[in-house]
Parts: C-alpha cells; sequence; structure tokens
C-alpha cells in the first residue's frame, strides 16, 4: 500500500463502525423473526456464500455517478416496486431490460450524454409498510413485507417472517443477475441491433414513429461512424447494467457486507448501489448507522417532509468528506408540493457547496387510491413533477441528473393516463403489481421521450 492509499484509508474508515453496529440504534421496519437461533444460522449461511457483485465494479459505477454529479452523464434507474419470487423468469427479467434498454437509447440520442442504466433488480424484495398489522374479518395477522421476509397471503404461515426466505431471495438475485449479464455479454443491448428489444408495441403505439425515426438515425450514425473509421464501433456493443435495490432488511444487508483483498473498508456485495427509503432516513436511526461505512455509492429518498437542516445532517454523516459520486439525493415530492419543499433544500446543498447527484422520483409522491379500490399513479401527475423538477433545478441553479422509476417490461394497466389514455375502467384488465403501481412499457418510454423535450426546451444548446 501507497503512502496516499493509506492516507485515504485513515481519512475515510469510520472506526467506530462495524457491519453490525447499526443493531444498537432504534431501526425501523424490520420484521421480528420468531426463531432468533434459525436468523442467525440463515446469517452465517449467507456470509459464506458467493457475492453478488464485485468491489470493481462499485467502484466504476461510482466514478460514472461522480461523472454524473459534474453533468456528464444522465442516470436512469428504474424497475419494479418489488420483485417476486413467482415473477423470476426469463420473459419478465428480459422485457424489463429492454423496456430500459429503449429508454437509455432515447435518453442518449435526446440528451447527447451517455447514460447510467441501473435497475431496480436482483434483490429488490424487501418493502417499508405504512403499518406492522393487517386486520380481515377479526383476524389479525403481520403485514406482508416483500417476498425476502414473508408471503403476501393472508394465513398465519404465510405471514409469519421466515428468514430461509433470505436465502431464496438471494439465489433469485443471483439467477437474475447471471441472466442480465449473460444477455448483456451476448450482444443482447448491442447499438447495432436494437430491433432485439422490441417489445411488440412498436408497431401500433401512438409513439412508434418517434421511436423508429430515433432507432433510425442513431442506425445512421453509427454506420456513418464505421465509415469514417474503417472499422466496427466494437464498444457499441456492450453496455454496463448496475443494480440497486432498497437495503431495507438489515440482517441480510448486514450479511453481504465483506472486506475484499487489496481493498480498504466494507462493502456491500449484494448490490451495487443501494439506497435507504424516505421511512428509515432517521439521523440517529439504524439504516443510516449501516450506510455510513460501507464503501459503495448510495442513495436516499428525500421526501415532503425533509427539512434543510435534517438533510444537512443526513450529507454531514453520509458523506463527510464530500467524496465524488457518493451520494445521491432521490427527491420524491409529489407533483402538488414539489414547488414549495424543493427549492429550500436545493439553494440550502449548493450554500453549502455539498457534493450530491440530485435525481427525481416521480413516482412515489404521487400515489392515490381509486374510486374501485385499485392504488394507482396518474401520469399527468407524473409527468408534471418531472417537468417541475426540470424547472426548479435550472432555477437554483442546480441539476437534475437523472431519474428513478417505477416500471415493468409488461402491457400492464397500473397508472392512469399516457399516451393510450388508460382509464380507471382499464386497471382491472391487467393489475398484477402486489405493491406500488408500475409505468407498463409505453408510458415507461413516453417518460423518457418528455425528459427529453423538457431538457432541450431548458437547455437548448445541450441537445442539437
Ligand atoms: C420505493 O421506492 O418503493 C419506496 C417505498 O419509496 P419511498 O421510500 O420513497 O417511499
Ligand atoms: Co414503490
Amino acid at each position: 500500500m501507497t503512502n496516499s492509499e493509506r492516507n485515504l484509508q485513515a481519512v475515510h474508515l469510520p472506526d467506530d463502525w462495524s457491519p453490525e453496529s447499526w443493531r444498537a440504534r432504534p431501526a425501523m421496519q424490520l420484521p421480528v423473526y420468531p426463531d432468533a437461533d434459525a436468523l442467525a444460522e440463515v446469517q452465517a449461511e449467507l456470509r459464506g456464500l458467493p457475492p453478488l457483485v464485485t468491489s470493481w465494479e462499485i467502484l466504476a459505477l461510482k466514478q460514472q455517478l461522480a461523472e454524473a454529479q459534474e453533468g456528464r452523464r444522465f442516470l436512469l434507474q428504474g424497475g419494479d416496486c418489488a420483485e417476486s419470487f413467482r415473477e423470476c423468469s426469463s420473459a419478465v427479467i428480459s422485457n424489463r431490460l429492454k423496456v430500459l434498454l429503449q429508454m437509455s437509447l432515447v435518453l442518449v440520442h435526446g440528451l447527447r450524454l451517455p447514460v447510467v442504466r441501473v435497475g431496480r433488480f436482483a434483490g429488490q424484495y424487501a418493502k417499508p409498510r405504512s403499518v406492522d398489522s393487517e386486520t380481515i374479518d377479526g383476524v389479525t395477522l403481520p403485514v406482508y413485507r416483500g417476498d425476502i421476509v414473508n408471503a403476501a397471503e393472508f394465513t398465519a404461515q404465510a405471514r409469519t417472517p421466515d428468514p430461509r426466505r433470505m436465502i431464496k431471495a438471494h439465489a433469485r438475485s443471483a439467477m437474475t443477475m447471471n441472466f442480465v449479464r449473460a444477455l448483456i455479454d451476448g450482444g443482447f443491448a448491442d447499438l447495432h441491433h436494437p430491433e432485439y428489444w422490441d417489445l411488440g408495441w412498436v408497431g401500433h403505439s401512438p409513439l412508434a414513429d418517434e421511436y423508429q425515426h430515433m432507432v433510425a438515425g442513431i442506425g445512421d450514425a453509427v454506420r456513418f461512424m464505421e465509415t469514417l473509421s474503417g472499422s466496427q464501433v466494437h464498444n457499441l456493443n456492450r453496455v454496463d447494467f448496475y443494480t440497486s435495490h432498497e437495503a431495507l432488511l438489515l440482517p441480510y444487508e448486514e450479511a453481504q457486507t465483506r472486506g475484499v483483498p487489496r481493498q480498504w473498508g466494507w462493502f456491500n456485495l449484494g448490490t451495487h448501489f443501494p439506497w435507504i427509503g424516505m421511512r428509515t432516513a432517521a439521523i440517529d436511526g439504524a439504516h443510516v448507522e449501516y450506510f455510513r461505512g460501507i464503501r459503495n455509492p448510495i442513495a436516499i429518498k428525500v421526501g415532503p417532509t425533509a427539512t434543510t437542516d435534517q438533510l444537512l445532517r443526513l450529507i454531514d454523516v453520509l458523506n463527510p468528506h464530500d467524496e465524488p459520486g457518493r451520494l445521491t439525493l432521490i427527491h420524491r415530492m409529489g407533483a402538488a408540493r414539489i414547488a414549495a419543499r424543493l427549492p429550500a433544500l436545493l439553494d440550502a446543498v449548493k450554500s453549502e457547496g455539498r457534493r450530491v447527484l440530485w435525481i427525481c422520483d416521480p413516482m412515489h409522491g404521487n400515489t392515490e387510491t381509486t374510486g374501485n379500490g385499485y392504488k394507482t399513479r396518474r401520469f399527468c401527475n407524473i409527468r408534471s413533477e418531472l417537468e417541475q423538477a426540470f424547472e426548479l433545478h435550472a432555477a437554483a441553479g442546480t441539476r437534475l441528473g437523472g431519474v428513478h422509476l417505477e416500471l415493468t417490461g409488461e402491457d400492464v394497466t397500473e397508472c392512469l393516463g399516457g399516451a393510450r389514455e388508460l382509464t380507471e375502467g382499464d386497471l382491472s384488465r391487467a393489475y398484477r403489481s402486489a405493491v406500488d403501481p408500475r409505468l407498463n412499457y409505453e408510458q415507461a418510454l413516453e417518460v423518457a421521450m418528455l425528459i427529453v423535450r423538457q431538457q432541450s426546451r431548458l437547455a437548448p444548446a445541450a441537445s442539437i
């Protein structure tokens, strides 16, 4: 180790932290496991299993996020609200990858910036809930907390938290990761062949012409570069894909936290980019304590009740040395509140000179329940929050460097509106989410297109 590496180590490694130091803090949203010995056994088994990602991938992503902080990249983070064990299938995984690739193609083309692609997958199995229990017909059972904890079915057996589910979640995550890596290595993401990503909608969607026009434009540009250079543009047949999930279930995350050879400190090797949810972001809570000590790039959800004081204290604790790429702030205010809540936060972080990547989650502040009992989100509110976000950042002199979305590659009917103007009556047709409503593939593409339009309206010089 060189002297400068040793110095970096001394500066960055919190000496009062360990992978289990969160246990001394108040922990929100954790299940109560009936059998502590079974939990400890599962943790020991998990510690011995191979990791899902590597430290060099994690550090490469951190570098890309540092570039996004400087305005040289745009972050696209998206996927299911919650993955389910049942839907760990070839079609669901490849369709999700296709829609993310299509969106990133639209963004690269329109923003003229490389896109950092991060899936909400390969580990997005734990969910925070607003209540601990649920009562039906006089029977009270623990609430469903995601497939990594218990099952959604309303029986005592299904709802009892079972630590063995962590082993299954780890295995499902590894299978997802394995398939994603194989698809990408095999050329699935090759820019020479965007037709691999067709999702069947291209022939009949109101957005089809605009998308096809872009694909043709990119094909022309690739061929032009190849003609000019006299060779194949090889680096276009590979893209990077990173994984993320809400690191909510701390016993699981603790068991994925490892030291690696020739690196100092600790990495969470269960995902590249864990985030702290809005409900578990208390400054003195267990989740913030856990996140403080890992070297991964991390994100934190910032909701409408966050104050400037709280946010600056969180930044101090989570990124005390202002390390590039370390901290992403995901604001999720809701279309009705973003204009009142966001500007003060932007100003405070800017005037303190703190280095963060701001991205917008236009989903979680816009959830509502319809008259016929469906949890949904209106496309017009998602759109409005995103448009306002770009405007508020432009006015504050800060930069919106990415988006965080709940989406699927399937033709579901969970969010209202969009190009096909889905109505409340349509929701029952293909509502499949066990938790939050997701954009379907067409609505997701539409979001990518509106980001490009909004960005070029606000900064016309940046896009051609
Ligand atoms: C989520 O991202 O699924 C979620 C629960 O978000 P938030 O913490 O912002 O409510
Ligand atoms: Co959600």
